[in-house]
């Protein structure tokens, strides 16, 4: 992605290896900083993973494999057996981190897959370059969902979009704003409602920061606010992206997102969603097996933000200990989807069939 800083255009990747370290752009600062925060070891990958340093389900797929080669890197000089017991225990602690986001247990199980048996330094090469392939893969799945998915965009649309699924929830494009981002290259005119997404705001922080970078037309809005904008016939298309998608075609993805199909669904507005094939869990058959993260209460309670002086800083909203629930995702049944945008084209219902017939070779 292109970032300017100080008046000059660089660019990024969300996050890459160099040897043993893992660089990531820090998405615990943006909009207010740009940093690039660095990782060591897998057990370091592991904490920004789960402290959302990066997240977004490709980002954390890709941070996953990229641990688990660090991990390999780590354990190099150790004898086969002790390999094999240590890379299992690494595997699990970075799986735990989100267990929402399929990507994440799906690149894991990939690198470990191609350890295959051995001498330990080759097993150390295969896994570290599958973690190098799934980075490359991600790239390239969300350049062909942002070719495919533009083609559903008409010049001229208003497009609604929630959380952040962009470059930087992926190594770069994304997969809800690569159509819009395709889109926006191609010369349409195009203007995206931005969902605010609390409680972390991936959409009032990363998503806007990243239609300003493209300078493509924007308005953050509150959470409440999309029905009022779709009642007003202000919205053509809603396009949001995936942490799991079942088997039926049931989509976990951001709180809040099974509103907002409902919602597009009452008003007569096409609902997509866009998602690589890592994102699809053929193992679960419907959204009721999905599990749904909970996370700290401390995000209902208070939020971060730039005060006047430029100093980061988080306040309370609420009193003190005041009891709140933080589910981190919701499930939007397969019903209210209009299609899937994904590297292999648009899979319309019947979802089950479609998917199982357009994504048949295995994933992990
Ligand atoms: O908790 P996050 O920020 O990792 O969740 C990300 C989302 O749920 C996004 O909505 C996105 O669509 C999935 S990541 C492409």
């Amino acid at each position: 992605m292109k970032v300017r800083i100080d008046g000059v255009t660089r660019d990024f990747r969300t996050l890459w290896r160099e040897g043993k370290t893992v660089k990531m752009i820090n998405q615990r600062k943006l909009p207010h900083k740009f940093e690039i925060y660095s990782t060591n070891s897998y057990i370091e990958t592991a904490e920004a993973i789960r402290s959302m340093t990066l997240r977004g389900a490709g980002a954390i797929g890709v941070a996953g494999a990229y641990g688990i080669a660090q991990a390999a890197l780590e354990f190099a000089e150790s004898s086969v057996e002790e390999f094999e017991v240590k890379i299992r225990d690494a595997a699990a602690i970075l799986v735990k981190t989100r267990p929402t986001a399929v990507n994440l247990a799906n690149a894991v199980s990939r690198c470990l897959s191609v350890a295959g048996k051995g001498i330990v330094a080759e097993r150390v090469k295969r896994i570290v370059n599958e973690a190098d392939a799934i980075a490359e893969e991600d790239l390239e799945s969300s350049r062909r969902i942002g070719d495919y998915g533009s083609q559903l965009i008409q010049d001229g649309s208003r497009l609604l979009t929630h959380c952040n699924a962009g470059a930087l929830a992926f190594i770069d494009y994304g997969t809800a704003l690569s159509p819009i981002r395709f889109a926006h290259v191609q010369g349409k005119e195009i203007f995206v409602f931005v969902d605010e997404t609390r409680p972390r705001c991936q959409g009032s922080k990363l998503t806007s920061w990243e239609l300003k970078q493209e300078g493509i037309q924007h308005a953050v809005i509150v959470d409440n606010a999309a029905g009022y904008f779709m009642r007003k016939g202000e919205i053509d298309m809603v396009i949001v992206g995936a942490d799991r998608i079942a088997a039926n075609g049931d989509v976990a993805n951001k709180i809040g997102t099974y509103e907002k199909a409902v919602l597009a669904r009452e008003n007569g507005i096409p609902f997509y969603v866009a998602a690589p094939r890592m994102t699809f869990d053929l193992e679960c058959s419907t959204g009721d097996e999905i599990v749904i993260e909970e996370r700290d209460t401390e995000e209902v309670l208070s939020i971060w933000g730039e005060d006047e002086n430029q100093a980061i800083l988080k306040v309370y909203i609420t009193p003190r200990d005041t009891p709140a629930l933080n589910p981190s995702f919701d499930v939007t049944p397969a019903k209210y989807i209009t299609g899937f945008i994904t590297e292999v084209g648009i899979i319309k219902s019947p979802y089950r069939e479609n998917i199982a017939k357009k994504l048949s070779r295995r994933l992990v």
